[in-house]
């Protein structure tokens, strides 16, 4: 009996161990982490079941916009990999707005927000589409009477803010949303239980285009949580693309810093649920996700990646699809007689 249990003892010993060598995964876990399966907690804004409620009303609110057509939701859909699948997005008087819309998922994540990384943090973030004039083109005053003017959201704000001697903000709105956002997160990713150590949860293919995805340098960008999200390239960092890919026009984080070397240099974009965020790049011109890895391969590396090495990065870059965060539907205050009138 001894014997048997002296074996089984073993015999796990010798499982245990197979399954933890496993060197890709080693280098793996030294560049990426899983999404977690919790929301982050975000300095200054505590995430309480009011606020994130508050969050979702207003993430779902047309009337935050001008026209009341446009919200949150219209250019993130969170029933559609929380963006817009068009190339640039559509605003206000169905005007196209220069960029393509990024997923709202995860974006809690990033080290800062937009292509160019223009806005500190997700609060910051919100403030910017309400007032764009090609998006949904309201003011803060507007908004604030809008919000005063059904008791319901006094009240979800009063709830929310509490102790505060004027809960119904414009900055308290995008607290709200941001506590809101910091809920979109995608944990449970077939490359994330891989990392956590169920070894089948990859295929071949998949596990060999994580190995090119790191030996041939695109983790020197697309690291971390969100595989990106972090940092700020020259895209063209080696050959830059033609006009049709990197528009002349937008310069990336050159009009935030007004230095020359940030000419058309822009963060690298996470690629989590990336499969989901077609078309591609902040000009949204390239459709293919095979087609935005070559790409990256000529200007960011200066390699050609043959058929094969793109066809198995792309099929790992699949499995960083995660568990989509199941959003019910918001059911929103009527307007009342002081709810100032939607304009064109
Ligand atoms: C960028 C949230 C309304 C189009 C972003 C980002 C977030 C966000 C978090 C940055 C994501 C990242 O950098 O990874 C919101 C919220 C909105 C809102 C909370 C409502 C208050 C809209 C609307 C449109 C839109 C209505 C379309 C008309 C875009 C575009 C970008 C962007 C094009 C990229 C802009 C750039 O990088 O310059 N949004 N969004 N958003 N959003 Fe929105
Ligand atoms: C964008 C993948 C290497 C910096 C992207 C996108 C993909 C991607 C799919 C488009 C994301 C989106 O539109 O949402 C890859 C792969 C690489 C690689 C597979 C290796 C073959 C690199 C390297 C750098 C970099 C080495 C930095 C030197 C960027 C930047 C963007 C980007 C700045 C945003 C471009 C834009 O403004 O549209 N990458 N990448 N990437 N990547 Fe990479």
């Amino acid at each position: 009996k001894k014997t048997t249990l002296l074996c089984a003892a073993i015999g796990l010993a010798v499982t245990t161990s197979t399954a933890i060598a496993d060197p890709l995964r080693d280098r793996a876990a030294a560049l990426f982490s899983p999404i977690p399966t919790e929301a982050p907690e975000i300095k200054g804004n505590k995430l309480t079941d009011e606020k994130v409620e508050l969050g979702k009303m207003l993430f779902f609110e047309p009337r935050l916009s001008s026209s009341h057509l446009i919200s949150c939701n219209t250019c993130h859909n969170v029933g559609m990999g929380g963006h817009d699948y068009l190339p640039v997005s559509i605003g206000h008087g169905w005007q196209k707005g220069p960029r393509n819309s990024p997923t709202v998922f995860n974006a809690v994540f990033n080290a800062a927000q937009f292509w160019d990384g223009r806005a500190a943090d997700l609060a910051e973030q919100a403030k910017g589409p309400v007032q764009a004039g090609v998006e949904m083109s309201s003011t803060p005053e507007r908004v604030v009477a809008t919000l005063k003017s059904m008791p319901d959201y006094v009240e979800r704000f009063t709830a929310s803010f509490p102790g505060e001697t004027d809960p119904v903000s414009f900055d308290n709105m995008a607290l709200a949303i941001e506590a809101f956002e910091a809920t979109l997160i995608t944990p449970n990713s077939r490359f994330d239980q891989y990392l956590l150590g169920k070894a089948d949860a990859m295929s071949n293919e998949e596990k060999e285009g994580l190995a090119l995805f790191m030996d041939k340098g695109c983790a020197a960008c697309h690291s971390g949580v969100n595989f990106g999200g972090q940092n700020y390239f020259p895209f063209g960092l080696v050959v830059r693309p033609g006009a049709d890919i990197l528009p002349v026009g937008d310069k990336g984080r050159f009009a935030v810093t007004n230095t020359a070397s940030d000419e058309y240099v822009f963060r690298a974009a996470p690629l989590r649920n990336i499969e989901l965020t077609a078309p591609y790049f902040h000009s949204g011109a390239v459709w293919d996700l095979e087609e935005a890895v070559a790409v990256m391969g000529t200007a960011q590396l200066g390699t050609e990646l043959n058929e094969e090495q793109v066809k198995k990065i792309t099929a790992f870059l699949r499995t960083l699809t995660g568990d989509i965060p199941e959003v019910v539907y918001p059911i929103l205050p009527v307007s009342t007689p002081d709810t100032p009138r939607p304009v064109d």
